[in-house]
C-alpha cells in the first residue's frame, strides 16, 4: 500500500459528514461575491453594452449620451487598457473587440452607482456597426470551412482495413447540443485597491491563478500587485474555470480608473447570452463488429461548435478524443477532431470536459447497432468491455479493467435487472400506447489533467499555539464539497478532531501558482498537498512529543487530538499541550505542503500516453416510460454503482453522484440550447435565454426510484487516502436514461428496429422517434402480408 493512500486506524476521511457550508447554504447565511459587493461602501457598478449582431464591426463607440445621465461616473472602452486587451489565454480573446463576434458580445462597459443607471446608461451607448455575415451552427461552419486551433487525431492499428473486412459496417452522422451551465450563481467579481496601488479581486472563479495572470497582463502589472479570491461559488460546473476572468478584468480595471470598488454582477439573460456552454458536436462515423459482436474499428470525424474564439475548446475536443473508447476496447481506431469557429458564445469546460461527447459517441453507435446485430444493448457493451492486459487508443494500459465488470454486475444485481427486464417485456406486449424501456450503461473516466503540468497543488497549514488549526490550499469551493474533504484530511493527517480545523477562502497570495479546480482532480492534488503539509507538522510534533512521553519520536501517535507513543502506558497529552510545549521550544508550527501526480506522460502531437493516474468507474440502470401520444416520459427508477475509491467523505460523494447523474439527465433529455439560425434582424441571438424557455430538470423529473450505492472495498493506490475522484464522472451515468428512451421507443416498433434518437431526447425527440416506430412496425406489416 503506498504511503498516500494508507489510512490510519480510525480516520476522519470517510466519515459521512455534511458539506461544511451545508447550514450556511440552506439559511441564505452562505455569502458569495456579489453579497460582499452589497456590503461595500461607495461601490460602482458595471453594465455592458451587448451587440445586437452575431457579426460585424465596430466602427465607432459614442458615449456621450450615457455619460450625461446622472450617475454614470465612466465608460470602459478598448482605450482604458494599460496593458494586453485580451482576457483569454490564447491571445484570440479581446476584452474590448474591435468586432464583436456573437451577438450580446460586450463591445463596452458602463460604471454608475448603480445598476439601475449602469443598465440604462448601457443603452444610451451608441456603437456603429458595420454588419458582417455570420455563422451560427455548425453544419454553416463545416460547409463554409470555418475552424480554429489545430485539428487532432487518435489512431491506432489500422480502422480502414478493418473495416473493408468488417462482418458488418454501420454508419451514422451524431449530432448533439451543448448545454448551459446554469449555475445558481450568476459571475461575478469585486475589485478593490488599496493606498499602494495592490489589487484584490473577488471572482466567482474556479481558477484564481489564472484570473490573477489575466489582470497583471490587462493592467500590465507583475502577478505580485494583483491578489484573488474565491471566496466559494454558487455552482461553477466548468463554466467559472476561463469564463470569470474577463468579468474579473473589467472589475479590476475600474477600480484603476476610478480609484472606486466595482462590482461586475450578471443577471441571467447576460449570463446566458454571454457566456460559453458546453460544446454540441457534429460526428460522422464508421463501425466495424465482427459476427460475434466485437468491435473490430471506430472510424469518425468529431467536429465541435467552439463558438467564436478558442478558450478551452482544444482542450475539451483532446479529451472527448479519448473518451470515445469509454469501458470498450476497440482494436482500430481513427478518429478526427477539430474545432468550429461560429459566431456564437465561446464554449468552455463543462462537468466531464469533453469526455460526456466522446462517449455519447460510442454509447449511440452501441445502442444503434445493437438490433442491427441481434443482440440485447447489454449484451453487446458487456462483452466488448475492457479486459486486464488491453490498452486504451491512445496507448494507456487499463489498468484494474475488471473494475468496470464488478460496478456492473453489482447494479445488475441491485436493480433486479433480469426480473424487471420480463416484467418490461410483458407490460410492453400488454400496452399498446404507453412503453417502458431498461437499459444499463457504463462509465469509465480518465482521472488527472491531460496537459501533466497542470497535475500540482499546493496547501498551507497553520497549528495555532491553541491547538487549532487553519488550512488554506488552491482549489475553490463551488459547492462539491472538496473544502470539506480537505478538513477531513486534515484532520485526519494531523490526528485532531473535525472542529479545531478551519479553512480560509482560497486566495493568490496564500498559494500561488495553482492550476484550476477542475478535471474533477481538486481533492487529488490539493488533498495530496494538504497532507503533505500536515505530515511536517506531524513530524515536528512527533520530536516534541517524544521528548514529553519519554519515547522515540517514530514511536508518537496523534489521534483524534490526543497524543500518545508505542509502549507507553498511561500516558498521554493533549494535542494542544504538545502543541504549545513545541512552540516554547522554537518549533515551527505551520507548513507549506506540495504535490504532483507522479507517473503521468502525454504528447499533444502524437495523442499518446498515459495522461491520467487512474479510471474512474461506475454503472448506472435507468428505467424509464413514454407517452406514445406525446413523446412524453417519466424516469421511474435510477440505479447507480459508482467508484469513488474508498470515499473521502460519502454523504458528498454520493451527493456529487445524485448531481451528476441528474446534470447528465438534463443535458441528454430537457436542455435544448436555440439560436436564432433565421436571416432576420435577430440572427445569431439565443433564443432559449431564461429558465422559462430553456428546461432544467427540476423535482418533477427526478426519478420516482433514485438508489446511489458506493463501490465497497475500492481503494486507489495512487490517490490521497485510497479515494478517487467523483466530481465529472457520474454525469456520463446518464446515458443510462437516452439509452432507456432508445429502448422504449424500439418497443413501439418491430422486432429488431434500430432507433435514431436525437439528443437532448426532448419530449419532442422522442415522439417522433416514436412515429418512425410506428412507421416501421406498419412496414414491417405489410411486408409481411405482401411476403407471406
Ligand atoms: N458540484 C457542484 N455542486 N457544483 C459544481 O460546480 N462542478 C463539477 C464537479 N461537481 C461542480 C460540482 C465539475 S465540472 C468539476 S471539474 C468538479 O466538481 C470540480 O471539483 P473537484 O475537482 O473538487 O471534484
Ligand atoms: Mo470541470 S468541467 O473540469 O470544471
Amino acid at each position: 500500500m503506498s504511503a498516500l493512500s494508507h489510512r490510519p486506524s480510525d480516520p476522519i476521511v470517510g466519515q459521512p459528514v455534511p458539506h461544511e457550508s451545508a447550514r450556511l447554504h440552506v439559511t441564505g447565511q452562505a455569502l458569495y461575491t456579489d453579497d460582499i459587493a452589497a456590503r461595500t461602501p461607495e461601490v460602482l457598478t458595471a453594465w455592458p453594452v451587448q451587440s445586437p449582431h452575431p457579426h460585424a464591426r465596430v466602427r465607432t463607440v459614442d458615449t456621450a449620451a450615457a455619460l450625461a445621465i446622472p450617475g454614470v461616473v465612466r465608460v470602459l472602452t478598448g482605450a482604458d487598457v494599460p496593458g494586453i486587451n485580451d482576457c483569454g489565454g490564447r491571445g484570440d480573446e479581446p476584452l474590448f473587440p474591435s468586432e464583436a463576434m456573437f451577438h450580446g458580445h460586450a463591445v463596452a462597459w458602463v460604471l454608475a452607482e448603480d445598476q439601475h443607471t449602469a443598465r440604462a446608461a448601457a443603452g444610451a451607448v451608441a456603437v456603429d456597426y458595420e454588419v458582417l455575415p455570420s455563422l451560427v451552427s455548425v453544419r454553416d461552419a463545416i460547409a463554409a470551412g470555418s475552424f480554429q486551433g489545430t485539428p487532432k487525431t487518435v489512431s491506432r492499428g489500422d480502422a480502414q482495413a478493418a473495416l473493408a473486412t468488417a462482418h458488418r459496417v454501420f454508419t451514422g452522422v451524431t449530432e448533439f447540443s451543448g448545454q448551459e451551465h446554469f449555475y445558481l450563481e450568476t459571475q461575478a467579481a469585486l475589485a478593490t485597491v488599496d493606498e499602494g496601488g495592490q489589487l484584490f479581486v473577488q471572482s466567482s472563479t474556479q481558477h484564481p491563478s489564472e484570473t490573477q495572470e489575466i489582470l497583471a497582463h490587462v493592467l500590465n502589472r507583475p502577478h505580485h500587485e494583483v491578489t484573488v479570491q474565491s471566496l466559494r461559488m454558487g455552482g461553477g460546473f466548468g463554466g467559472k474555470e476561463m469564463q470569470s476572468h474577463g468579468f474579473a478584468a473589467i472589475a479590476a480595471l475600474g477600480t484603476l480608473l476610478t480609484g472606486r470598488p466595482v462590482r461586475v454582477r450578471l443577471n441571467r439573460t447576460l449570463d446566458m447570452t454571454m457566456t460559453g456552454k458546453r460544446h454540441g458536436f457534429h460526428t460522422t462515423w464508421e463501425a466495424g463488429f465482427a459476427e460475434d459482436g466485437m468491435l473490430l474499428a471506430l472510424k469518425a470525424q468529431l467536429t465541435s461548435d467552439g463558438g467564436w474564439c478558442l478558450d478551452l475548446s482544444e482542450a475539451v475536443l483532446a479529451r472527448a478524443l479519448c473518451h470515445v473508447d469509454n469501458a470498450y476496447f476497440i482494436p482500430n481506431v481513427d478518429v478526427q477532431g477539430r474545432v468550429a469557429r461560429t459566431n456564437k458564445t465561446s464554449q468552455t469546460a463543462f462537468r466531464g470536459f469533453g469526455g460526456p461527447q466522446g462517449m455519447l459517441l460510442i454509447e449511440d453507435i452501441l445502442g444503434r447497432s445493437a438490433p442491427l446485430l441481434g443482440l440485447a444493448p447489454e449484451q453487446l457493451r458487456r462483452k466488448n468491455f475492457y479486459r486486464e492486459g488491453q490498452s486504451t487508443p491512445y496507448g494507456m494500459p487499463v489498468r484494474h479493467a475488471k473494475r468496470i465488470a464488478t460496478v456492473w454486475d453489482q447494479v445488475l444485481e441491485r436493480s433486479d435487472f433480469a426480473t424487471r427486464r420480463n416484467e418490461i417485456d410483458a407490460f410492453n406486449t400488454s400496452h399498446t400506447d404507453q412503453k417502458r424501456g431498461l437499459s444499463i450503461t457504463p462509465v469509465k473516466f480518465g482521472i488527472s489533467f491531460n496537459f501533466v503540468a497542470f497535475n500540482q497543488a499546493g496547501a498551507l497549514v497553520h497549528v495555532y499555539k491553541d491547538g487549532s488549526v487553519l488550512i488554506n490550499h488552491g482549489g475553490t469551493e463551488m459547492g462539491q464539497g472538496l473544502h470539506t474533504k480537505m478538513l477531513q484530511v486534515a484532520a485526519t493527517a494531523l490526528g485532531v478532531p473535525l472542529d479545531s480545523v478551519r479553512l480560509a477562502p482560497t486566495r493568490t497570495d496564500k498559494v500561488p501558482n495553482t492550476s484550476a479546480t477542475a478535471a474533477s482532480s481538486g481533492s487529488d492534488l490539493n488533498g495530496g498537498a494538504v497532507k503533505n503539509a500536515c505530515e511536517q507538522i506531524v513530524e515536528r510534533l512527533s520530536v516534541v512529543a517524544g521528548g514529553m512521553l519519554g519515547a522515540s519520536a517514530h514511536d508518537v501517535r496523534i489521534s483524534h487530538g490526543t497524543v500518545t507513543a508505542l509502549g507507553v502506558k498511561n500516558k498521554s497529552f493533549p494535542f494542544s499541550e504538545v502543541v504549545s510545549v513545541a512552540y516554547l521550544q522554537r518549533v515551527q508550527l505551520w507548513a507549506a505542503g506540495f504535490y504532483r501526480t507522479e507517473g503521468l506522460h502525454w504528447n499533444a502531437e502524437t495523442m499518446q500516453g498515459e495522461p491520467f493516474k487512474y479510471f474512474a468507474c461506475g454503472a448506472a440502470v435507468a428505467e424509464v416510460e413514454v407517452d406514445g401520444f406525446t413523446g412524453t416520459y417519466t424516469q421511474r427508477r435510477v440505479d447507480i454503482v459508482h467508484d469513488a475509491g474508498d470515499s473521502l467523505s460519502p454523504i458528498v460523494d454520493i451527493g456529487q453522484i445524485e448531481g451528476g447523474y441528474v446534470q447528465g439527465a438534463g443535458w441528454l433529455t430537457l436542455e435544448d440550447l436555440r439560436w436564432d439560425e433565421g436571416t432576420g434582424p435577430t440572427r445569431g441571438r439565443l433564443l432559449t435565454q431564461s429558465a422559462s424557455t430553456y428546461k432544467l430538470p427540476s423535482f418533477s423529473e427526478m426519478p420516482e426510484i433514485f438508489n446511489v450505492h458506493l463501490l465497497e472495498h475500492a481503494q486507489e493506490e495512487g490517490a490521497v487516502y485510497g479515494s478517487k475522484a467523483v466530481g465529472e464522472p457520474p454525469f456520463m451515468l446518464a446515458f443510462s436514461v437516452r439509452e432507456a428512451l432508445r429502448a422504449a421507443v424500439a418497443a413501439f416498433g418491430p422486432k429488431g428496429h434500430s432507433v435514431t434518437l436525437a439528443s437532448p431526447a426532448t419530449p419532442e425527440a422522442v415522439f417522433w422517434a416514436v412515429q418512425e416506430s410506428h412507421e416501421a412496425a406498419t412496414a414491417a406489416r405489410i411486408s409481411a402480408i405482401v411476403e407471406p
